[in-house]
């Protein structure tokens, strides 16, 4: 079962293709409300899932700092109530997280087991949503969670960064990008390619928190002008520095996730950003004239 199913992930886990001995029940807001006890009791009754995957969540980082009570509810009520019904009813979990719940401070890449320090309202919500989790499943004996923090997500479709970047730049406006925060990008579809696998085969990795991504890292400066040259666009861009565009969410300036370990234990590629890039536009380009 997957929440969330009409964002970003959520869409691409509810399309992608599965074996025979694997039913998806994607279900979207309207039919299944995470932050909702009542909501999440029928969903299970009905559709008795083996596995539920969290897409859903509260992604606008800026309008959290406004919202802070919404953004707690879905991005840490909503896991932690999904998590105990999980826990209750033997059902494996898994929850997406974000690199944003480090404060930016190491000079390597970040490992699961390192200290968070979220910096901002939604990078609070989802840690504590992750700590619910964890609480949620801590009296059992053979717990079945995992935690999945990943970065910079972006598709060949949608509203994410790498679509504003097409349209602005497509636009032809002189455009000035952030170029003093490191991370690593990652498209949804093999994101949900990963987590598929993982619902899948899930004695391949041990229950707990992971890091899923790219091989980098990158800076929004450089990530953009990737875009452009795989679009052949000549656009007018530099760098600018995080000071020089302030956000109401403060980010952090290097959030980097070592996704090497998960991508072993799950027998899947660990792939430089750069050529996922290329990959995710050389797949739009095969698609299907309703994907284009
Ligand atoms: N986007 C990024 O750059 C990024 C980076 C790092 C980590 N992540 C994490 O990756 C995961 C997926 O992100 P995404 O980009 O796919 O997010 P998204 O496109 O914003 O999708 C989130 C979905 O959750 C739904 N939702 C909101 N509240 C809900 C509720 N109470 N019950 C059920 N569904 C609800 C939303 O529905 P509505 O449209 O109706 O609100 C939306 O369809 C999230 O956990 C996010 O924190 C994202």
């Amino acid at each position: 079962m997957v929440t969330g199913a009409n964002g970003q992930l959520g869409s691409r886990l509810s399309e992608h293709p599965v074996d025979a001995q694997m039913h998806l029940v994607p279900l979207g807001r309207k039919e299944l409300d995470i932050a909702d006890t009542e909501s999440i009791k029928r969903a299970i009754e009905v559709h008795r899932p083996d596995v539920i995957i969290n897409a859903a969540a509260y992604t606008a980082v800026d309008r959290a700092e406004s919202e802070p009570e919404l953004a707690r509810q879905i991005n840490a009520t909503g896991p932690g109530l999904l998590a105990r019904a999980c826990a209750e009813h033997g059902i494996d979990f898994i929850h997406v997280s974000t690199d944003y719940v480090f404060d930016g401070e190491a000079r390597r890449p970040y490992r699961p087991e390192d200290q968070p320090n979220p910096q901002g309202i939604y990078a609070a919500t989802k840690y504590n949503g992750e700590q619910q989790v964890e609480e949620a499943f801590k009296s059992l004996d053979n717990p079945r969670w995992w935690i999945v923090r990943v970065a910079w997500l972006y598709d060949v479709r949608g509203s994410n960064f790498m679509q504003t970047m097409l349209r602005l730049g497509r636009a032809g406006k002189a455009l000035r990008i952030v170029q003093d925060q490191q991370g690593s990008p990652t498209a949804a579809r093999p994101l949900a390619a990963a987590l598929l696998t993982l619902a899948k085969h899930p004695s391949r990795v041990p229950s707990g928190i992971w890091h899923c991504g790219t091989e980098g890292p990158t800076t929004w400066f450089e990530f953009a002008q990737a875009i452009f040259k795989e679009y052949g666009l000549e656009v007018d861009a530099s760098p600018c520095s995080t000071a020089e565009y302030p956000t109401p969410a403060k980010r952090p300036s290097y959030s980097y996730l070592d996704g090497a370990a998960f991508a072993h234990a799950l027998k899947l590629p660990y792939m430089p950003w750069e050529l996922e890039l290329k990959n995710e536009i050389r797949a739009l380009e095969n698609a299907t004239g309703d994907e284009k």
